[in-house]
């Protein structure tokens, strides 16, 4: 980025980018017009692809027997890993440990095994059913237990952080506790699944349009597939139904699956996953079980923490190392921690393998740093909330993370403070204490808690992003950029910047589909740095072209440079204002260039995992939820009361969309906590895999009073677009202010002498068993 590019983004303008402009595909979104790749037109001659699933977790293919499957009419051919033109390999982080099809062994209950091409999605289904498969069972690993029970293999290093000297400072502690969390996973549950559609073009070309938060990848794990150069394949997606993190790397395989089928039969296929075989087939949120210790003082400051972070990886590396090193990245959420040692314990499992989940591990190692809080406000007797806000990440040398970073603009402590203030914590505190006492069945909890999230991808390589604009001559402006949109607003507040710049409204800025073709090698629309990233190489582009424009109108109308601005209303040119089409004609006659693409990398970070220092993030994000819960006692059941929300999204790129990305992150998150459920049995078999079995939030389920809010006069201190905060993750976190509340309504069944352990999920099942369990310790 040019510095002048740096200093006008340091000033803020208001107006244009910081409006609520509604969702570019809102309309659409609402009337059903918004096209999906199931909604795309068929081609002619579309073949439907299904996969043929193991139905062992862990075992040696002694046979297959595929003759009944081809036989079935409708059916065009059965393809194997023996099939594959190229490489029978999709991992994303290059490990070589995830085939494409099961190759002699399976390692999940769930794994594609062969891949049935069909006249119709129906016939490939029932034809599926019909294949016989001959197993030969090995040991399965199912759980975290069970891992470190047969010796804990990783799939990826482990990771340890530390700072200080975590033994000396647990041993001078005046006093210490340890325990214990379990944290569970998630099911994506995007409301679209995971589909992709592959047409072969001329000379080996494929175009493939994939639900995929990351078409570059995509387009060279196909390219692999096919054994063909990348510039012959071409992916692109207009929008996903949700992704969260779950077609990050997963959507690769069913886009190659598509793309073999289509190279195989010179048709165009299409897979669009069934939603059980979805839940079978793609991996997860990581769970976690985390072992803690730490040395604090009767005045609750924290002296000295160790944590061992174990994560149920899956049966393949993806990209759990870097989830389970973001879980480390977050273990001291806002809190300095004198004396501290992190490790992680990327297990493998033959489960799913786990994936990318909104946070990114963050949240499950902000579970255990909040867990830590509540111990030790009740091992001292005080609020928890004061036992946050003493720790908070402060000046002078209580400002450096585990990892060795500075926290140059910890905020956490005003943001809690504010909130308390503004939703009457303490009182409410007091208040539900006292209701409790005469409420035998129904009991209340309350809980105030910080978020502090690190932007940037911890791969430092991947904080890059292009765009490509382009103004026609009527003066009307395409943009396209490298980040994909899946209902988070990026394309957007991309088209804002472009209208704030040029000074047009937005019907004369128009977002295209993202596509490798138009602009190359990008990273996945992830960590939440779809706008800081792209937006600024949106504004690179749009600068470039400006800076064109000036100077041939400059010269055509013989004014200085400086006289050239670009208003709402026109482009001044020295005394007159003229239209932007009438400048775009112009310039175009007078042969300028209208086009440009634009690049940014992001400055400043550098992160080395072999010595865990380094500054990985650009900068934190902020904010604090305090949640109130009710809990009945007879059924286990949970009810969100209220929930207020102060969110620092910097200067707002566009409120309405932040408050929307923060109310569902919020919602997402509770759900995670608290109802959401992961079951396998005995055979590694995923017994939930539907919504009949898995419980996401309803709308009934949202708070009953829901106050959200952005923080005011708070630009990003860094030179951001605009100074805004990215705002995809962060929110999702305060989730965990829902657990800490139904913690604390638990409490009150020994009068609030022990902290109650609550492990998440929250289910009524574990409501009722923790309840159980204060009520006997209660005896004692
Ligand atoms: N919001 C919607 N509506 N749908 C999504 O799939 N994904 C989340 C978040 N918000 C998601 C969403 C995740 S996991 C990330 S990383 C960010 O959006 C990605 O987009 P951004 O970088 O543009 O914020
Ligand atoms: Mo988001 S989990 O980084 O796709």
């Amino acid at each position: 980025m040019s510095e002048t590019l740096a200093k006008q983004t340091a000033q803020i303008v208001p107006g244009g980018a910081s409006k609520s402009l509604r969702h570019e595909s809102a309309r659409m979104h609402v009337s059903g017009n918004a096209a999906y790749i199931d909604d795309l037109p068929e081609p002619q001659g579309l073949l439907h692809v299904v996969p043929g699933l193991s139905t062992k977790a862990h075992a040696r293919i002694v046979s297959m027997d595929l003759e009944a499957v081809r036989a079935v009419p409708g059916v065009v051919c059965v393809l194997t890993a023996a099939d594959i033109p190229g490489d029978n390999q999709v991992s994303a982080v290059g490990k070589g440990d995830e085939p494409l099809l099961a190759d002699g062994e399976v390692c999940f209950y769930g794994q594609p095994i062969f891949v049935v091409v069909a006249e119709s999605r129906g016939v490939a289904r029932r034809a599926a059913k019909l294949a016989k498969i001959e197993y030969e069972e090995r040991p399965a690993v199912l759980n975290i237990a069970q891992a470190r029970e047969a010796g804990g293999v990783l799939v990826w290093r482990p990771l340890v952080m530390s700072r200080g000297d975590v033994e000396t400072g647990l041993a001078a502690a005046p006093r210490r506790l340890s325990g214990q969390v379990t944290v569970g996973g998630q099911e994506h549950f995007y409301l679209e699944g995971q589909a992709a559609l592959a047409q072969p073009g001329e000379e080996g070309e494929m175009r493939v349009w994939s639900s995929t938060q990351h078409p570059t990848e995509t387009q060279h794990m196909v390219a692999h597939c096919l054994h063909v150069p990348s510039n012959l394949v071409t992916v692109e997606v207009r929008r996903m139904g949700g992704a969260f993190g779950g077609k990050e790397s997963q959507a690769n395989t069913p886009a190659c699956l598509a793309a073999i089928a289509a190279h195989a039969t010179g048709r165009a296929a299409k897979m669009r996953l069934d939603r059980d075989d979805d839940m079978m087939m793609t991996g997860k949120r990581h769970d976690f079980v985390i072992d803690y210790e730490v040395g604090f003082d009767d005045a609750g400051n924290i002296l000295a923490v160790d944590m061992v972070l174990a994560a149920r990886c899956g049966w393949a590396a993806d990209l759990s190392g870097p989830v389970v090193d973001r879980a480390l990245f977050h273990a001291d959420n806002a809190y300095f921690y004198p004396d501290v040692r992190f490790k992680s314990e990327p297990l493998k499992t033959n489960t799913q393998s786990n994936t990318a989940y909104r946070g990114f591990g963050g949240p499950q190692g902000i579970v255990a740093a909040e867990r830590v809080i509540e111990e030790i406000a009740f091992a001292t007797g005080l609020d928890p909330l004061d036992v946050r806000v003493r720790n908070v990440y402060g000046t002078g040398t209580r400002n450096i993370t585990p990892y060795h970073m500075t926290v140059e603009d910890s905020i956490a402590a005003e943001i809690m403070a504010q909130l308390a203030e503004r939703c009457d914590y303490r009182q409410r505190r007091q208040a539900l204490r006292e209701a409790n006492k005469s409420s035998p069945c129904i009991k209340r909890g309350i809980a105030l808690t910080p978020v502090k999230f690190g932007i940037s991808f911890t791969a430092t390589h991947y904080n890059q992003a292009g765009a490509l604009v382009h103004v026609y001559t009527d003066g009307s402006v395409q943009v396209n950029h490298g980040g994909t949109e899946m209902g988070q607003g990026l394309h957007t507040k991309m088209v804002q910047i472009a209208m704030r710049e040029f000074g047009l409204t937005e019907d004369r800025v128009r977002i295209t589909a993202t596509t490798t073709g138009k602009v190359p090698n990008t990273s996945a629309t992830a960590a939440s740095s779809g706008a800081d990233l792209n937006g600024m190489a949106v504004l690179d582009a749009v600068h470039k072209i400006k800076a064109r424009l000036v100077s041939f109108a400059a010269e055509h109308w013989k004014v200085p440079e400086e006289g050239v601005q670009f208003l709402p209303d026109g482009v001044q040119v020295g005394e007159q204002v003229i239209s932007f089409p009438e400048l775009t004609k112009a310039a175009y006659f007078a042969r300028v260039s209208l086009s440009a693409n634009g690049f940014y990398k992001t400055p400043k970070i550098s992160w080395n995992a072999a010595t865990g220092r380094g500054r990985p993030f650009y900068y934190f994000a902020y904010g604090a939820a305090c949640a109130e819960v009710a809990v009945d006692l007879l059924t286990g059941e949970n009810r969100i009361e209220r929930v207020d929300i102060l969110h620092d999204a910097g200067q707002s790129l566009n409120p309405a969309i932040d408050i929307g990305q923060i109310e569902g992150g919020f919602v997402q998150g509770a759900g995670w906590l608290t109802m959401e459920e992961l079951v396998w049995d005995d055979t590694g078999r995923l017994r939930t895999h539907a919504p009949s079995t898995y419980k996401i939030p309803a709308c009934s389920d949202r708070p009953r009073i829901f106050n959200v809010a952005l923080l005011e006069h708070s630009p990003n201190q860094e030179a951001t677009i605009f100074r805004s905060k990215a705002v995809g993750e962060p929110p999702f976190v305060h989730g965990v202010a829902v657990l800490q509340a139904i913690s604390d309504a638990l409490a009150s069944l020994n009068d609030y002498q022990t902290c109650p352990q609550l492990d998440a999920p929250a289910t009524p099942e574990q409501i009722l068993r923790t309840a159980e369990r204060m009520r006997q310790q209660a005896s004692h």
